[in-house]
């Protein structure tokens, strides 16, 4: 019956797709709401191992519908690619409604990507190259492409030929690019639009009879809390709204039929990219969480910058989405560690801060206050009920949820689908 934001706490990457698959066997409607295939989402079933960037984590379960919402923007040939890994490895693509709102990922805005990140030089972002970034940015611009069009050619043929007109002035003039031809680009788009046409719908629709029906509904984040553009370390951030107020402009969904907010946070910190990260470690301590983790990123491969967990912006997080409850994943991971590092606060030019300031040159300066913890150098993999964790880990996790200000219902201990304690009924 409930409708429940899964968002992530931290900088991403946070284990969101493993949490959506645990919750989306109680729901019957799972809808990701932002950012586009910039994400990377691992979801470890009977199957195997998948890697999700734009399929919503629900696709594994046939009865649920999963929704690809109207705030995600969609790269066409990337979701085709998705969607054929999908349906090669036996899983049915029954349940997968795109909605026809959602904005296209185009060939120029991967060019403008790489573009500005190769110019930008200190400013460039680390971004994933997807071209997410300029394809929101002509959402906002009204010079966006919206699925709709892509299902009427007359429609899709008059509006990109006025868009690609004024993208390809900025590719040529300002960056001495060569031009993109309307024709190509059209005849390209065109097949792949024919390819996804019966899966894209009013979503909006769909989502509020369900709403209606008192369906479960899941909605699912990308990206993290501190990658929000206005909460965020702006401008290191992504360019939708990965927080709980992201989840009801996104998924058709209103703010009031929203009851609950679970936040994911990993017992530890890791940033894929450019930005502050203060609690992040130069040292062997990194290096292992990195190793022991397997911390790269799924999009990019590129390896993640670690940390110990940052409870200021975990703090700040249980706050800016109005979070009622937290999975904390990963715990197993710091089974071989004989002290940890919680960050409690920052030290800023002398002065202690417990929130994260807004000025990213401040936050840039910020150093960590922390909190020792003693590990438990125990393998926790097989713990079910909280009880069953070594006291130290206990100990551990409720000094977490007493520095985030919010009960820790679910954690994880290993990869598995059932490596997983469920402390409190979430749905
Ligand atoms: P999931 O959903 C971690 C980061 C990029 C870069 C910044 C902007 O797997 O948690 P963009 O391509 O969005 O313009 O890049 O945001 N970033 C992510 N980091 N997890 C993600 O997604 C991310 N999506 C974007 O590395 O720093
Ligand atoms: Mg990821």
């Amino acid at each position: 019956m409930p409708a429940i934001v899964v968002v992530g706490g931290q900088w991403g990457d946070e284990g969101k797709g493993r949490i959506v698959d645990h919750l989306a066997k109680q729901a019957q409607v799972v809808v990701r709401y932002s950012g586009g295939n910039n994400a990377g989402h691992t979801v470890i079933n009977d199957g195997g191992t998948f890697d999700l960037h734009l399929v919503p984590a629900g696709i594994f379960y046939p009865s649920v519908r999963s929704v690809i919402g109207n705030g995600v923007v969609v790269d066409p040939e990337s979701l085709l690619q998705e969607m054929q890994m999908l349906e090669d490895r036996g899983v049915s693509l029954e349940g997968l409604v795109i909605s026809d709102r959602a904005h296209l990922v185009m060939p120029y805005h991967k060019t403008l990507d790489r573009l500005q990140e190769q110019s930008w030089g200190d400013w460039s972002i680390g971004s994933t190259m997807r071209g997410i970034g300029p394809a929101y940015t002509d959402k906002a611009a009204r010079l966006g492409i919206r699925m709709a069009e892509l299902l009427d050619e007359e429609a899709f043929r008059d509006r990109l030929a006025f868009v690609l007109a004024e993208k390809n002035r900025l590719l040529t003039q300002m960056y001495g690019e060569a031009p993109l031809d309307f024709e190509e680009v059209f005849s390209r788009y065109w097949s792949l639009g024919q390819r996804l046409a019966r899966y894209i719908k009013p979503t909006e629709r769909l989502v509020q009879e369900a709403a209606a029906a008192q369906r479960t509904i899941v909605l699912e984040g990308a990206q993290g809390t501190l990658l929000d553009p206005d909460y965020g370390t702006y401008p290191y951030v992504t360019s939708s709204h990965p927080t709980a107020g992201g989840a009801a402009t996104g998924s058709g969904l209103a703010p009031t039929q929203i009851d609950r907010v679970m936040g994911v946070f990993k017992a530890y910190c890791t940033r894929v990219g450019d930005g502050p990260l203060p609690t992040e470690l130069h040292n062997e301590i990194g290096e292992r969480l990195r190793t022991l983790a397997h911390e790269y990123g799924v999009t990019t491969g590129r390896p993640r910058r670690c940390g110990w967990f940052d409870g200021v912006i975990g703090r700040y997080s249980v706050q800016i989405n109005g979070m009622t409850a937290v999975a904390l994943t990963r715990l197993d991971i710091l089974d071989t560690f004989s002290e940890i590092g919680i960050g409690v606060a920052y030290e800023l030019d002398g002065q202690r801060l417990d929130y994260p300031p807004s000025n990213v040159a401040e936050m840039e300066r910020c150093r960590p206050i922390y909190e020792t913890a003693p590990g438990w150098l125990t393998p926790i993999t097989a713990c079910r009920r909280f009880e069953d964790l070594p006291p130290a880990a206990q100990q551990y996790v409720t000094r977490l949820e007493q520095v985030l200000g919010c009960p820790v219902a679910l954690i994880s201990v290993g990869p598995q689908r059932e490596e997983i304690i469920v402390r409190q009924a979430v749905l």
